[in-house]
C-alpha cells in the first residue's frame, strides 16, 4: 500500500471501533465490495478456503480519512454476492512490529489454515517487516507468536519492505516483496522461498529498475507473480513513473512486466512495462488463482491525488468487478475480462435491439446498477466519434486517431485500439463507479464517477467533415442487482 496515506492520516486516528456510520447512502455501491463504514484502500489476501472465497481491504472501521490500517474481511460463495466476516476485522494493529498498520498482503491455504502473510509497519523508527497470521475457521485469526517471520530487507534494500505476495510451486512457497535498491534508489521486486512460512530463503532479486531512463518509478507497491498460459508475469502498482504522451496518465499505474522465469536460477527474462487498465481509479491490484485455474484480479478503484467525495458521508474506497486476466494469442499482453458469473447480477432486460443513432439517441436507460453492452460496426458508424454519455462523462471511439476514450474532464484518458473494424463496449455502471471492458478485454478502463441521481445513458454518433453523424449498433442493457444481503 502507499506510504503517505498513512503519514498524511496518521494524526487523525481514533482508537475505538465501530464510532462512525453511512450518513448518507448517495454513492454506496451495489455490487461492489466496499467498506461497511470507514475507509478502505488496497485489496489483500484473495484467496479460497474451506469452500468459500475471501477478499480481504485495508481498512479504517472508524475513519473514512484513513489511519493505521486493520485487515477488512468479506467473504463470498460466488465470487459475486460477499458479506462482511464476523468479525469484519481479521487483523489490526496491536503488536510492537505492526503497531502503525497491518499493511497489505495475501493469503495462501496451508496446512488446512488460511494463512495470511502481511506487512507490519512502524513508523519511528521506521521499519517494516514480514508477519504472518493463521485461522483455522478462515474468520478468527492468530498471529503468528514467532513473527516477523522475515524481520529485515536484504542487505542492498531501503528499509520499505513491504506487500508480500505467496504463491506455491512445486511444492515450495515463494514471496515476492517490494524492496526498493538503496544505492542507486531503483524501484525492486525481491523473492524468497520457504517450506512453511516461516523459515524463508533470500533468492534475490526477481526484478528491478537498472537504468533511470526506463522510467519505471520509485517504488513497486503490491508486486504479484504468476504464470498465464505459458508466460510469467510481474504485476505491479508502481509509484512514480512519469506521463509518457497517453501512457502513464495518472500519477501512479499498474501495470506489468511479461517474460519467461526460470524455478531453477530465478532468472526473470522481462519485457517492457505495459499499463493494465487506462481509466481514472486502479491501483494496488492483486490476482489469485481460483480453484478452476483461473487467474482473478481485483484493484483499488482508485488514483493518487483524487478527491473521494463519500469520505463526506463516512465511508471511502471500493474494490473493482473480479476480473479473468488471459494472454493475448501473440502472448505479449494482458487482457482482463469480467469473470462469467457476473451475469448471475442480471436483472430486468432494459433493451436488446439494433438501434439507429441519427445524432443522439437516448434509450432511457439508467446509469446506477446498469450493465450495458454496445457493439458498433464501423464500416455502419461512419462518423468522427461514436460512443456514450453518461453526466459528466463520455466514452467513444474516435474514427481519426483510432482510439477508445474515456472522458471525465479534458484530461482524456485513452487507449489504442489498432486496425479493427468492430468495438464492442462491455460497460458495468455502479452508483459511483464505471469499468468498460472494449474488444473482449483488449482494453480497459475503470474510474470512479460521482452523480446523484443517476445519469441517464445517451448514445451520440458526431459527424465529420464528410460523413454523417449516424450509427448502427446493437445494444443491451440489464439492471444489475445488488450483492449485499443475498447471501
Ligand atoms: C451508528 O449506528 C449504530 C446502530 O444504528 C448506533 O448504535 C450508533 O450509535 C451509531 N453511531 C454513531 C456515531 O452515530
Ligand atoms: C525491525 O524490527 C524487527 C523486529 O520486529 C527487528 O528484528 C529489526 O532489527 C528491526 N529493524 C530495524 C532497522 O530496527
Ligand atoms: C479465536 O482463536 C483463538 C486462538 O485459537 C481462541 O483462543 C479464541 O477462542 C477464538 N475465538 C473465537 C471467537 O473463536
Ligand atoms: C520440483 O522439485 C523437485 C525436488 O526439489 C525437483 O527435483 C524438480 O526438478 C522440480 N520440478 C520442477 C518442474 O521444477
Ligand atoms: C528473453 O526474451 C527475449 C524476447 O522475448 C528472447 O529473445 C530471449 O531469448 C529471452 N532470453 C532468455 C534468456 O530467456
Ligand atoms: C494499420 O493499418 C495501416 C494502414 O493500412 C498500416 O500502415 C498499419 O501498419 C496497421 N497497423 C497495425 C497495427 O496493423
Ligand atoms: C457483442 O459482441 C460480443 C462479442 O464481443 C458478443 O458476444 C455479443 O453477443 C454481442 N452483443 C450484441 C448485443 O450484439
Amino acid at each position: 500500500m502507499l506510504r503517505f496515506i498513512l503519514v498524511l492520516f496518521m494524526g487523525t486516528c481514533v482508537k475505538s471501533i465501530y464510532t462512525i456510520n453511512v450518513t448518507n447512502q448517495r454513492y454506496r455501491l451495489n455490487y461492489h465490495i466496499m467498506p461497511p463504514a470507514g475507509w478502505s484502500n488496497d485489496p489483500n489476501g484473495l484467496s479460497y478456503f474451506n469452500g468459500q472465497y475471501h477478499a480481504f481491504f485495508q481498512y479504517c472501521p472508524d475513519n473514512p480519512n484513513g489511519c493505521s490500517t486493520s485487515w477488512g474481511h468479506s467473504i463470498s460463495n460466488d465470487l459475486v454476492h460477499w458479506h462482511y466476516a464476523q468479525p469484519t476485522i481479521a487483523i489490526s494493529p496491536n503488536q510492537p512490529y505492526d503497531r502503525d498498520g497491518c499493511w497489505s498482503g495475501s493469503a495462501v491455504v496451508n496446512d488446512g489454515q488460511l494463512t495470511l502473510i502481511y506487512a507490519g509497519n512502524v513508523q519511528n523508527p521506521f521499519n517494516q517487516t514480514i508477519n504472518i497470521a493463521t485461522s483455522t475457521d478462515g474468520v478468527n485469526f492468530t498471529k503468528y507468536s514467532g513473527n516477523p517471520v522475515i524481520a529485515i530487507p536484504p542487505f542492498d534494500g531501503t528499509t520499505g519492505f513491504k506487500d508480500p505476495k505467496v504463491w506455491r510451486s512445486n511444492g515450495t512457497w515463494y514471496v515476492v516483496i517490494s524492496n526498493p535498491t538503496q544505492q542507486p534508489n531503483f524501484p525492486r521486486a525481491v523473492l524468497y522461498k520457504s517450506d512453511d512460512l516461516k523459515q524463508w530463503t533470500y533468492l534475490g532479486s526477481l526484478a528491478a529498475e537498472v537504468d533511470d531512463s526506463e522510467n519505471l518509478g520509485s517504488m513497486w507497491d503490491d508486486p504479484n507473480f504468476f504464470y498465464l498460459n505459458g508466460k510469467f508475469i510481474l504485476l505491479t502498482s508502481a509509484e512514480g513513473v512519469l506521463r509518457d504522451g497517453n501512457r502513464f496518465a495518472n500519477l501512479f499505474q499498474v501495470g506489468y512486466f511479461i517474460g519467461d522465469f526460470d524455478y531453477q536460477t530465478n532468472f526473470f527474462n522481462r519485457s517492457d512495462f505495459y499499463e493494465l487498465d487506462l481509466g481514472y481509479d486502479f491501483f494496488a491490484a492483486q490476482v489469485f488463482e481460483d480453484p478452476k485455474g483461473r487467474m482473478i484480479l481485483m484493484a483499488w478503484m482508485y488514483t493518487m491525488g483524487s478527491p473521494l467525495p463519500e469520505q463526506a458521508d463516512g465511508w471511502a474506497g471500493a474494490l473493482t468487478l473480479p476480473r479473468q486476466l488471459i494472454l493475448s494469442e501473440d502472448g505479449t499482453r494482458v487482457k482482463m475480462v469480467p469473470i462469467e458469473e457476473l451475469k448471475s447480477l442480471r436483472g430486468n432486460q432494459y433493451v436488446n435491439s439494433p438501434i439507429f443513432i441519427n445524432g443522439q439517441f437516448d434509450p432511457k436507460i439508467p446509469c446506477d446498477s446498469t450493465e450495458v453492452i454496445m457493439n458498433i460496426s464501423l464500416l455502419q458508424a461512419p462518423g468522427k466519434r461514436i460512443g456514450m454519455r453518461f453526466g459528466y462523462m463520455q466514452l467513444y471511439y474516435d474514427r481519426q486517431y483510432k482510439k477508445l476514450v474515456l472522458a471525465r474532464n479534458k484530461d482524456i484518458r485513452q487507449v489504442d485500439l489498432g486496425n479493427i473494424t468492430q468495438v464492442n463496449l462491455r460497460v458495468f455502471f455502479d452508483k459511483s463507479s464505471v469499468e468498460v471492458f472494449a474488444n473482449d478485454g483488449a482494453a480497459t478502463m475503470t474510474s470512479r464517477f460521482y452523480s446523484d441521481p443517476a445519469p441517464g445513458l445517451i448514445l451520440f454518433a458526431e459527424s465529420s467533415n464528410e460523413m454523417p453523424g449516424t450509427a448502427n449498433v446493437n445494444l443491451q442493457a440489464f439492471h444489475l442487482n445488488s450483492i449485499y444481503g443475498n447471501n
